[in-house]
């Protein structure tokens, strides 16, 4: 059956103060692509599927989409393992699926590569990025059943990276140490990366006692976390609010995570905007990637990034995952509003937002964004205050893949920039040997 609903598509500002906006923009309407009421899985027979429901090791019910991300032909999507019974926790849906309601998932990479308490294999994956030399970057929390009575944290939280261009799918595991993040408490939840000098992932981890941002640099796999509280933190008067006649109270910290096209710096230099805001705030923050690069900021501890942190200012409502195109066009949520609204920022984040999606019943609680290679971008909407308040119905449509087309490219793909180089000349060779030199005296007396 093919779906053709169309979402209600608005070019109305989000209407909250009278200063002059940018004129509307004439996006694609949203449709829904692919829906489900419950998740299955493409088993490898059908023995399985039934030893797994008998075992309690698969309950449909349990299962939740949360993250989504493109590469050629595949989409993937992470399922998190906040309750028993997900068999798979990264699993992916191939984009020439003739079968628009409710695709079977095919486990990533296999199904051993997702076995429960087997510490070699994917754990728990809130969200995943693909960067630009197709290399996948897993957030795996190791932590299980975060939503259960008992949690189980038998696996260290890791990032785990996967060589997608060479086909043969292996599962590179780096355990984040247990003195920057507590296995027991942190919870990975969404990333950007940045492919300069050396490759980083900015990583926000909504820990309900100690919210921050961790930085992994994969050149030489050192990580750190920075934190400041007034701007990671969830504040009390956004953590109780109203979704489709349901009351939630979700005291959640940094979440969402964006960042901005390169740009140089008055001394020459390359920088990037990083975005990120708690999921239980009215506000959105901004910090540069060069700030965030600076391990000594780390040490440092509380306070020692606040001179870095730029309030924007608020949005309407609550956001959960947000997603930046390669030209600085930010996607987000506003939850308690069943909208999806854009920011160009290149303007004032006071003015220039922008409601380019509302409609009640098929945007309830927009989770994460992802862009493909052909300008469409795509949201997931997943009703997580049902999950979270244990009122999943199985006889209800529970998650939607919804798409529109922008002619957009993501932020991965923003473009480089060199800094000024001063006039080339004969003088290059004695720089180099001058600062060999230096180097050389800096060793002496170190
Ligand atoms: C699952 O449970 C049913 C009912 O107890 C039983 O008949 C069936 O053989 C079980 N299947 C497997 C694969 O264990
Ligand atoms: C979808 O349908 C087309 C045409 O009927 C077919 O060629 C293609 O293989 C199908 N795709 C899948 C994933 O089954
Ligand atoms: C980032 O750095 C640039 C120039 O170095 C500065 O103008 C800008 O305000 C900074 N942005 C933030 C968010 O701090
Ligand atoms: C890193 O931060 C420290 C402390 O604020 C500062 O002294 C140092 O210059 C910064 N380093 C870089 C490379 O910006
Ligand atoms: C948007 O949602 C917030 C709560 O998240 C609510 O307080 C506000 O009234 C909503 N505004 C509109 C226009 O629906
Ligand atoms: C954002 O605004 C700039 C400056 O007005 C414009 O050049 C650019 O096309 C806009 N981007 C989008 C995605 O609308
Ligand atoms: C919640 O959403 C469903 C599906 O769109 C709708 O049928 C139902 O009436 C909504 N419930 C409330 C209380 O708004």
């Amino acid at each position: 059956m093919k779906l053709a609903v169309f979402i209600v598509f608005l070019a109305a500002a989000a209407a909250q103060d009278k200063l002059p906006r940018p004129p509307p923009l004439h996006r694609e309407q949203f449709r829904v692509i692919y829906e489900w009421r419950t998740v299955d899985f493409e088993w490898e027979s059908p023995k399985d599927r039934e030893t797994f429901l008998n075992t309690s090791r698969y309950i449909p019910q349990n299962v939740l989409i949360s993250g989504i991300n493109f590469y050629k032909d595949n989409i993937f999507l992470t399922l998190p393992r906040m309750l028993d019974g997900v068999p798979a926790t990264l699993a992916y849906i191939p984009t020439n699926q003739n079968d628009t309601t409710a695709p079977k998932l095919k486990p990533f990479p296999s199904w051993s590569a997702n076995t429960m308490d087997d510490c070699y294999a994917l754990q728990f994956v809130q969200n995943i990025e693909i960067d630009r030399n197709g290399m996948m970057w897993i957030l795996d929390n190791g932590r299980v059943g975060t939503l259960t009575q008992s949690p189980n944290a038998k696996c260290p939280p890791s990032i785990v990276l996967i060589d997608l261009k060479t086909g043969e799918n292996k599962l590179e595991r780096y355990p984040l140490p247990a003195d920057i993040v507590n296995p027991s408490t942190t919870y990975l939840n969404d990333l950007v990366v940045d492919n300069r000098d050396g490759d980083f992932a900015y990583i926000t981890d909504n820990s309900a006692v100690d919210p921050g941002i961790i930085v992994f640099r994969l050149s030489d796999k050192k990580s750190w976390k920075l934190r400041d509280t007034k701007s990671m933190s969830s504040v009390p008067e956004a953590a109780i609010f109203r979704i489709n006649g349901t009351t939630v109270n979700l005291p959640v910290n940094i979440d969402g995570i964006a960042m901005g096209p390169q740009f140089l710096t008055e001394d020459e230099t390359v920088d990037r905007t990083v975005y990120y805001c708690p999921l239980a705030s009215f506000n959105m923050y901004a910090i540069n990637a060069s700030v965030l690069r600076n391990e000594s900021l780390a040490v440092m501890g509380e306070g020692a990034l606040r001179p870095y942190v730029v309030n924007l200012g608020t949005k309407a409502s609550q956001t959960d995952g947000m997603k930046m195109d390669s030209t600085g066009a930010l996607f987000f949520g506003l939850i308690g509003n069943s909208t999806i609204a854009e920011w160009n920022t290149t303007v004032d984040f006071r003015t220039g937002q922008r409601t380019i999606a509302r409609d009640p019943n098929y945007i309830q609680w927009v989770d994460r964004f992802t862009f493909d290679d052909r300008g469409n971008l795509y949201v997931i909407v997943n009703r997580l205050y049902n999950f979270v308040k244990n009122q999943v119905s199985v006889d209800e449509v529970n998650y939607r893949i919804l798409r529109s087309y922008t002619g957009l490219k993501s932020y991965i793909y923003a473009e480089d920039l060199m800094p000024e180089k001063p006039p080339q000349s004969s003088a290059a060779a004695p720089t180099l040997a001058a600062s060999l030199l230096v180097y050389a005296l800096a060793r002496l007396f170190a």
